[in-house]
């Protein structure tokens, strides 16, 4: 029988990675093994990109996005632009669960998570009340060891694929901005017939490309995990030539049908870690650069 595995975005991956062996290890399904990976880092203040403790938008609104998806059922949840409510991975997935839609943004889905007995929270911290602050007046970007989404994909020993995905976007973002995380084929695809595949970084590129889906065709054409993450990320090269744009820094993570997982990052900039685990191992990698289409 093959061990689960995970990947997790970011140096921050090593906390959802502790939290995907523990919920492997309790008998949990991949889906929530994923989902329970992305809430601890929704818990971890320290981490300002992502649930409790996420930066604010441009008028210091913390707002979250979120998707799920199992790659067997091909059943997928999401929802934007969620004020007030910490667990939105888990939101996402009632969404898929108890009704027919697939993505539920704002009010209405801050409606449906109190229906479903979340609490309302405050998503900001002293310390980041404080950093909105100090860098509001300059509508500043997270910087990219500040950021981004956590995409957690895992495989089950019976080869089941899944995928959740839990940001508060970019910080100091418009009011009604939404990125790629909640949309499904941009920040999240799994199809247990090809692969699972996510990214993170910036969300309008993202967008752009429908980077998680091209990864996953790929894979369903017989590229590896590998192949997928770096062609998604010269695919984003070729875009932003085409259109006369500066490369920016977006990355992209794999597993394909066999386990093998792959990652790769479209710029230097980002010092793009991020976390596996294989039974109860886990393991920080560098993602490959990749610096041209
Ligand atoms: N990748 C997260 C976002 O752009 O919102």
């Amino acid at each position: 029988m093959n061990e689960p595995i995970s990947i997790s975005t970011w140096s921050f991956g090593i906390i959802a990675a502790r939290a995907v062996v523990k919920a492997f290890r309790e008998g949990k399904s991949v889906l929530d093994a994923v989902i329970a990976g992305a809430q601890a880092v929704e818990d971890d203040p320290s981490v300002t990109s992502v649930g409790y403790g996420g930066l604010g938008n441009s008028i210091g609104t913390v707002s979250l996005d979120a998707a799920v998806m199992d790659g067997k059922t091909l059943d997928c949840g999401a929802v934007a632009g969620v004020e007030n409510i910490r667990h939105v991975a888990s939101l996402a997935k009632l969404v898929a669960e108890k009704t027919p839609h697939i993505l539920l943004v704002g009010k209405g889905a801050e409606w449906f998570a109190l229906q479903n007995g979340y609490p309302l929270q405050t998503l900001l911290t002293p310390e980041t009340v404080a950093l909105w602050e100090k860098n509001a007046h300059q509508m500043k970007v997270a910087e990219p060891w500040t950021h981004d989404t956590v995409t957690v994909l895992g495989r089950d020993a019976q080869g089941n694929l899944a995928g959740a995905c839990t940001t508060s976007g970019l910080s100091y973002k418009l009011p009604g901005r939404v990125g790629d995380s909640p949309i499904i084929g941009s920040g999240l695809y799994v199809d247990n017939e090809a692969g699972a595949a996510g990214a993170t970084g910036v969300g309008e590129e993202i967008i752009r490309i429908v980077g998680a889906q091209f990864m996953v065709e790929q894979m369903r054409q017989g590229k590896t995990a590998q192949e997928a993450c770096e062609l998604a990320a010269k695919r984003h090269h070729i875009t932003a030539k085409r259109r006369g744009k500066t490369p920016v820094s977006v990355a992209f993570i794999a597993i394909d049908r066999e386990g093998s997982v792959g990652a790769a990052v479209t710029t230097h900039s980002a010092q793009f870690q991020y976390a596996v685990t294989r039974g109860e191992q886990i393991e920080m990698f560098q993602g490959k650069v990749v610096i041209e289409g």
